[in-house]
């Protein structure tokens, strides 16, 4: 096996997610090799709390022997079959206890390999839809700023996260975005009844746009969570899922990171948001990111109307080698035993408050520009000049950040210059204050460096009052 300095060498031959090019052969990333319960270790043996549970997914934890036996288990007994045109136990299976566990009519499940491929089939699926009921036109989607939906071709596009826009190509024709219902950006003096109004006819207008003849679908996530953890004002989903009625538009949620447990219950779209939606797309918690898996939940009324209006054509060629794989079924489904049997959707009730009350006293930090959440997502924005949107600026209070983090423990990984907290749902209430008693410290330790910085090269003061101790 190569040493830890060959493989952090080697590991510039992998491009990863959001690679910086110009980096490529000089990245030096952290390596790590061992994971149990919230915490993992890097090659040098130091210990780190995973505050994002990895990228919002193990949701259970790190190194659950049992799942990785009912990994074994199945492997042995069966790799793989295709999906076309037979099925496997685990398979069939997990999809009868997602049917169970979903909201309303919804049950009926198509397995994809990750959320991007849950979205973009969910999306195929509306389109196939309307298709199959005589109105080839009603293909626009309608999606938000901010919001993430994966990096398929159409997930991306129907991605709003605006600076990742500038070097890739997007389908602009189809797809439509709306301002995201940002609590932050309500404009001063507006009520918050008010707030929702106009974001509800932000989605009204849009429609009456593109017209309502030829939108197909409304995409949200229940809380924008790469976007920086954006909760809407209360009732924004059931008056946009209102809209989308009147327009005869399917809704689709994207519960890729709120469902399984992040807000205390197994899907959110209906227990917290008062909603059943036509679509729910999730993965990651799905399995808790042990094999990756997807899917989207649809409910039985499209299914039906699809059967009625179809007639002998309604083949909705969509899917891949590895829809309803065995090996990760039977990890979804041991994953979803622990969490009933450890009552874990619970436990993140009782925790998920506690987080976020915690994470409020950061607001006292000069840089902390907002601290907001829900349950067990919560987010820290920090701008190093309020009101200035400058990405080098951002990104580089966000690095400053990561690194005196990760000397003192913790991953936060921010998203530019937002840490988001998404941790195992099994954090206990002292893990939770270390967490955020080591952020704090790393936000501290951050702006020192900066005011260090600049009080060197300008001899002038700094642009902050000293933080609170
Ligand atoms: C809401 C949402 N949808 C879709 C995706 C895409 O999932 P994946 O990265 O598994 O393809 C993500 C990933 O972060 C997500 O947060």
């Amino acid at each position: 096996m190569s040493s830890a300095a060959e493989l952090k060498q080697n590991d510039n031959l992998f491009i990863h997610p959001w690679d910086d090019m110009a980096k490529i052969g000089k990245h030096e990333r952290t390596l790590l090799d061992r994971g149990e319960g919230v915490y993992v270790y890097d090659s040098d043996g130091n210990r780190l709390l995973d505050a994002p549970a990895g990228m919002w997914c193990v949701n259970v934890g790190h190194g659950r022997q049992e799942i990785a036996q009912a990994v074994y288990d199945q492997i042995m007994a069966l790799t793989y079959v295709s999906p076309w045109s037979m099925t496997t136990g685990p398979a069939a299976e997990f999809a009868a206890q997602l049917a169970e566990l979903s909201p309303g009519d919804l049950n009926h499940v198509f397995f994809a390999t990750g959320g991007s491929t849950a979205v973009d089939s969910a999306l195929r699926f509306a389109h196939f839809y309307n298709n199959m009921r005589g109105m080839p036109n009603k293909k626009h989607i309608i999606s938000q700023k901010r919001g993430y939906h994966g990096s398929t071709y159409l997930g991306g596009s129907v991605s709003g996260k605006e600076r990742d826009k500038s070097n890739l190509h997007f389908e602009t024709e189809l797809v439509h975005h709306i301002d995201a219902p940002h609590p932050l950006h309500k404009p001063a003096g507006i009520s918050d009844a008010d707030f929702l109004d106009h974001c509800v006819a932000n989605l009204e207008n849009m429609i009456a746009e593109v017209g309502a003849e030829n939108c197909a679908i409304f995409v949200a996530e229940p809380i924008l969570a790469s976007g920086g953890v954006i909760v809407p004002p209360a009732g924004y989903h059931q008056r946009c899922l209102e809209v989308c009625r009147n327009n005869d538009m399917l809704y689709l949620s994207d519960e890729v990171v709120t469902a399984f447990g992040r807000l205390g219950h197994c899907f959110a779209s209906e227990d917290v948001f008062g909603i059943v939606p036509d679509i729910i797309t999730t993965a990651k918690g799905l399995t808790s990111g042990y094999i990756p898996m997807g899917a989207f939940l649809v409910s039985d009324r499209l299914i039906d109307e699809i059967k009625q209006k179809g007639g002998d054509t309604a083949v909705f060629s969509n899917g891949f080698t590895y829809s309803g794989h065995p090996v990760a079924a039977a990890a979804g489904i041991k994953n979803l035993e622990i969490m009933q049997r450890e009552k874990l959707f619970e436990q993140a009730r009782d925790t998920g408050p506690y987080l976020q009350q915690q994470m409020q006293t950061l607001r006292d930090i000069p840089i902390v520009r907002d601290v907001r959440g829900m349950g067990l997502m919560a987010c820290v924005e920090c701008e190093l000049i309020q009101g200035k949107d400058d990405l080098a600026m951002d990104y580089e209070i966000g690095n400053l950040i990561d690194k005196h983090c990760q000397k003192l423990g913790l991953i936060v990984r921010p998203i530019i210059n937002m840490c988001v907290m998404s941790p195992p749902l099994t954090i206990t209430r002292e893990q939770i204050d270390d967490m955020v008693s080591m952020l704090r410290q790393g936000i501290l330790l951050a702006l020192e460096e900066i005011e260090n910085a600049e009080a060197t090269s300008t001899g002038a003061d700094s642009r902050h009052p000293s933080p609170a101790a």
